[in-house]
């Protein structure tokens, strides 16, 4: 194991929340920023339709299934995920599914978008940032796509150079966008989460 790499594992095994995770038999720490936003904004109700994009190895897809019986969820990852009750995994790159999927009309009642999709990351800032805006744009189009009016967005960002951009143009599509940095988000990472909620009607986009 390499320097790093022994650092990291290191940092990972003493993490509280992977401590937690592992507890809760969780699949993933990240299901722990899920739930402190759900717990605060209530993004997870029955009978909501949800789309998870990036979703292995699964944590917030479980969340949902585990806090709602009658839910609908349709993830989607370029890697595999293990079944979960009530989620319909698609294997895809993200933006095949938004150039294969979307036309289908099931994919125009969804409550709630979230996305912890994240690209590899360099550690280079410049070429990080404009990947997972690249992502993110997506992720948006995706949302205005598929949400219901007065649907829900929960997408993470990296702070840095355009990012406030990305904000803005949001806020011109949803009635309140929120930046949060939940707590199981690591304090030395970029890692942000945007809540936009509140489609604006796309019947008054058109008219
Ligand atoms: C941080 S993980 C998501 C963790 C998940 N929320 C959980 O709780 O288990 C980010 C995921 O994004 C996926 N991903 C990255 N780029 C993608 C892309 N272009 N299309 C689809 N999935 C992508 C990765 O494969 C990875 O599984």
């Amino acid at each position: 194991m390499g320097k790093k790499t022994s650092q990291w594992y290191k940092s990972h095994i003493n993490d509280e929340y992977v401590k937690l995770a592992n507890k809760g038999n969780w699949r993933s720490r990240a299901v722990f920023k899920l739930k402190e936003i759900d717990e605060k904004y209530n993004l997870i109700n029955e009978n909501s339709h949800i789309l998870d994009l990036g979703c292995s190895p699964g944590g917030w897809s479980q969340y949902a299934s585990k806090k709602c019986n009658n839910i609908k969820i349709i993830a989607v990852d370029l890697l595999e995920m293990e079944k979960i009750d009530n989620v319909y995994f698609v294997q895809s790159d993200l933006e095949n599914f938004a150039e294969n999927y979307l036309k289908n009309d099931t994919f125009n009642k969804i409550d709630l978008v979230m996305s912890d999709i994240a690209p590899n990351i360099s550690g280079i800032e410049s070429a990080d940032v404009p990947a997972m805006l690249n992502l993110a744009d997506i992720v948006l189009e995706i949302g205005l796509k598929s949400l219901k009016d007065s649907g829900n967005l929960l997408v993470k960002l990296f702070q840095g150079k355009g990012t406030d951009n990305f904000l803005d143009y949001t806020k011109s599509c949803f009635k309140k966008v929120r930046v949060i940095k939940p707590k199981a988000s690591r304090s030395n990472s970029r890692e942000i989460y945007m809540l936009a909620t509140n489609l604006k009607s796309k019947k008054n986009e058109l008219g």
